[in-house]
């Protein structure tokens, strides 16, 4: 399976090294051969190579600074990453680049060349989904391809999978829970006497943080899960002005204090119904499950009509876990057997 990566950042290397690790295991288990033929970038454009490019050489040029480093087989560069998607034979465009959830671009672009010229796509970048849903979805149906997004709620934390192909059948009144990695991890260091800043710093150093982490912060992350979620769970287009959002920068060492003093603890919940979605730091007593979901762990419980609820509480960010998402999406593509093979 041949696959073109856009973004090569903590996801992409994160997916380029479970491959490089999984590789043989994955052939054996499954039966599946991925492939990275492509890379592109932003700020440095393309590499192809048909028989794929050199994953430990991808790696270390990642280390050095950026995909200009790059020293193993390569054909092509090229800096227009729409006309490389159109042009180049692949199988699946894996799209892990900077989410936008102002406009969804340029991600949605690459998706859209991407299923216009035959090409499954697989996401971990929010924005598309969050926002064009309903027209990549009926794009795929229309040229018989299939768009998955397992990496974009909870990484790869199975919280979408469960909800639209295990739970098929129920009737899902609501999702809430804990669905940014960042926040949490940030509020369970402070609980644990660590400033705000220095949390949101390793927050960063780990991985966990988007490109700009107010995202996270302000608690629009979370928001943008919440649009994904009304428009897989619901059919349902929310849009950010809709949501009622509020970060958690307004949270003070006193009041978590003070919480801590009465047996409680702050998490920043996120809700999700039929008509309504909200994000908000709310104080929860230390008896209530979510009090134990901590550091970079989330968590979502789906309420439903026929099985009551069910909750799933797993990694909500990070390298291996956003990359392994991107890994579990490619398998349910490989075992649909619908990869057209037509160069
Ligand atoms: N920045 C996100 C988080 C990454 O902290 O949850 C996963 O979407």
């Amino acid at each position: 399976v041949k696959l073109l990566l856009v973004g090569f950042g903590v996801v992409g290397q994160g997916l380029a090294e479970i491959l490089m690790t999984k590789g043989a295991a994955l052939r054996a288990q499954y039966g599946f051969n991925p492939v990275i033929v492509g890379v592109g970038t932003r700020s440095h454009g393309t590499l192809y190579h048909p028989d794929g490019l050199e994953l430990d050489a991808l790696l270390a040029a990642a280390q050095q600074g950026g995909l200009q480093h790059y020293a193993g087989r390569c054909l092509q560069k090229d800096n227009d990453i729409p006309n490389w998607i159109r042009t180049t034979p692949a199988d699946v465009l894996v799209e892990a680049s900077i989410t936008n959830l102002q406009t969804g671009q340029p991600a949605t672009d690459y998706c859209r060349a991407a299923l216009e010229t035959d090409k499954h796509v697989v996401l971990a970048n929010k924005g598309p989904i969050a926002l064009h849903y309903a027209e990549l979805q009926k794009l795929a149906r229309y040229n018989g391809l299939t768009v998955r997004f397992e990496g974009t709620v909870m990484a790869g934390t199975p919280s979408l999978t469960l909800a639209m192909e295990a739970l098929a059948g129920c009737t899902i009144h609501e999702a809430r829970g804990i669905l940014n990695g960042t926040t949490n991890f940030i509020l369970t260091q402070m609980t644990q006497g660590m400033d705000y800043a220095t949390a949101l710093a390793q927050a960063q150093q780990l991985g966990y943080a988007e490109a700009d982490p107010t995202a996270d912060v302000d608690g629009w992350d979370a928001a943008g899960k919440l649009l994904i979620l009304a428009a897989a769970l619901y059919g349902k287009k929310f849009t950010l002005d809709e949501i009622s959002v509020t970060g958690i920068t307004g949270i003070t060492p006193a009041d978590i204090e003070a919480a801590r003093q009465a047996n409680e603890c702050y998490k920043l919940i996120a809700r999700i119904t039929p008509d309504f979605g909200s994000v908000s730091p709310q104080r929860i007593p230390l008896s209530d499950p979510l009090a134990a979901v901590s550091g970079a762990t989330n968590a979502i419980t789906y309420k439903t009509d026929l099985l009551g609820d069910v909750t799933l509480v797993g990694a909500g960010a990070g390298r291996l876990q956003t990359g392994f998402a991107l890994l579990a999406d490619l398998i349910a593509i490989h075992r649909q057997g619908n990869i057209k093979a037509f160069y």
